[in-house]
């Protein structure tokens, strides 16, 4: 390992303080989808199940991630859910058949209960509204339902149904990818601007404190992206404050450097959409306020190791979508994290998806374990370091060509400033297959600086993945030796495929 080295250099600044990153850049997505929510979050046979029937291991390796938001049904779930068939006495609740994934939905889990269980792991939770096959009667209803003081139907409704107090949850999505055609309801651009636009104006009307995400397009690469959010953002700029960015970065199963480089694309893409908001915004302007984005769908979907099990149609907590992530999987889903991390200024929300057992970093056992993949570990320590503020920096690197993303610097980082505990942290990947790279860190105005710990994921096997069987064969673990303090700041060796924390103690 690591025979050929490379130079590259870092410079960061004290006063190079961009913006606070917002810490719902660490949120998560629970649809019902798969094993996600039933045999997945619930299980109520589980030895470890609570008196609501939600497995207490898998609410540990939640709550562990300190996630704050998580959003909530779906997904392609919600385009044809009808929340009122989960909500009241259970044993009175349909179950449903629910197109989008061709599963029955029990309706066991429905708005009550996933309040309680995303309050019980620490977080709040992001509502999405049916845009598929209702509207904005539903939508108004709903939000009754959840954030209204009781004295009406709705409100008196959850009331009646045990819980006295309001939600009040901020974020709401309205819909989810409606340009998708794969999406229930699927809507044309000037079909969705026009629906969502009146129910953003009747949900506000409702609850003033509301922060609502527009549906962006489904994808960077759909042929209607651009003109779908020019039309979305100039019909309901003044009832929205963000709209949706959604992207999984695939691999093609052949081309691992290519795949390395596949979060370039996600930088472009939130650059783009960052220009479409702002060009809006500059067209008409009448607008003083500034969108930002929600990412509210994020992760890697390296499809050529994808779990199905299609044979089971119309029951409810079957396989769909997973997958057994790698450490390469892991290096590529750390740069899409530091990309999101450098674009905090305008990326307020994301959500990491999904969170137990659909493409997810946390799997569980029906009646055993749970164990944590690969992609699980640099989510954690991003969520536990990654809060703070943005520090911009310049650097120089080379770069090695991945195929369709062109040139890609082969170091892929982020610094983070803790005026708290007056901590660096650096997020870093080496995309490179042999050489270790010795970054050069130039750190002025932070005083003497120490080294906290360097924390580092690599394996021999790249493609090495976690398991039930082997649940611990890919970790993170401390190094020694590989920083090293100088006079001008630090000089960090940085494995070939490699993933890094680096926490350093400055002194001003
Ligand atoms: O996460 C799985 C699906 O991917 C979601 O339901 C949908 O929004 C996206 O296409």
């Amino acid at each position: 390992m690591g025979c050929i080295m490379l130079n590259a250099n870092l410079i960061l600044h004290r006063s190079f303080i961009k913006n606070k990153i917002d810490d719902r850049l660490y949120s998560a997505f629970v649809e019902h989808m798969g094993r996600c929510v039933y045999n997945g979050i619930y299980e109520p046979n589980h030895p470890t199940a609570d008196e609501n029937g939600f497995r207490e291991d898998v609410k540990d390796a939640v709550r562990a991630l300190n996630i704050p938001l998580i959003r909530w049904p779906g997904g392609n779930f919600v385009s044809s859910y009808r929340w009122e068939d989960g909500v009241g006495p259970k044993d009175k609740r349909p179950p449903m058949r629910n197109a989008a994934w061709t599963q029955t939905e029990s309706n066991a889990v429905g708005t009550d209960e996933f309040h309680a269980w995303s309050k019980d792991v620490g977080a709040e939770v992001m509502m999405a509204v049916n845009l598929g096959t209702r509207g904005p009667e539903e939508a108004a209803a709903l939000l009754e339902y959840c954030n209204l003081e009781k004295g009406t139907y709705y409100s008196n409704m959850r009331a009646e149904n045990g819980h006295e107090e309001p939600y009040h949850d901020k974020v709401w999505c309205l819909g989810n990818e409606m340009d998708g055609p794969w999406q229930i309801g699927q809507r044309t651009p000037d079909d969705y601007a026009a629906i969502a636009r009146k129910t953003a104006a009747l949900m506000r009307k409702l609850d003033k404190n509301l922060q609502l995400v527009a549906c962006g397009s489904c994808s960077f690469g759909i042929s209607t992206y651009g003109e779908w959010e020019m039309k979305v953002l100039k019909a309901c700029y003044e009832w929205i404050d963000m709209i949706s960015v959604h992207q999984y970065l695939q691999h093609n199963g052949t081309n691992d450097p290519e795949y390395l480089g596949a979060a370039t694309h996600t930088d472009r893409f939130i650059d783009t959409s960052i220009s479409i908001c702002d060009a809006i915004k500059g067209i008409d302007k009448k607008f003083n306020k500034t969108i930002n984005l929600s990412f509210d769908e994020w992760g890697v979907w390296p499809r050529h190791r994808m779990f199905d099990d299609f044979d089971h149609p119309w029951e409810s907590g079957f396989v769909q979508h997973e997958y057994a992530f790698s450490m390469l999987d892991a290096l590529v889903f750390a740069t899409m994290i530091n990309s999101l991390i450098r674009h905090s200024d305008r990326v307020k929300v994301a959500c990491l998806t999904q969170l137990v057992n659909v493409c997810s970093p946390i799997m569980t056992v029906p009646g055993g374990p749970v164990w944590l993949q690969t992609i699980y570990y640099p989510f954690y320590y991003a969520s536990k370091y990654g809060r703070g503020e943005l520090l911009e920096s310049r650097s120089e690197c080379p770069c090695y060509p991945a195929g369709k993303y062109g040139n890609v610097p082969y170091i892929d980082y982020t610094a983070v400033w803790h005026e708290d505990t007056k901590e660096i942290t650096l997020f870093i990947v080496n995309r490179s297959q042999e050489e270790e790279i010795e970054l050069k860190t130039s750190l002025t105005g932070f005083g003497g600086c120490s080294v906290i710990e360097h924390i580092v994921m690599e394996d021999e096997d790249v493609h090495a993945e976690n398991s039930a069987e082997n649940p611990d064969r890919v970790k993170p673990f401390n190094v020694e030796g590989r920083v090293t303090i100088t006079d001008e700041g630090a000089v960090i060796k940085v494995r070939p495929l490699s993933w890094n924390l680096v926490r350093i103690q400055a002194e001003a």
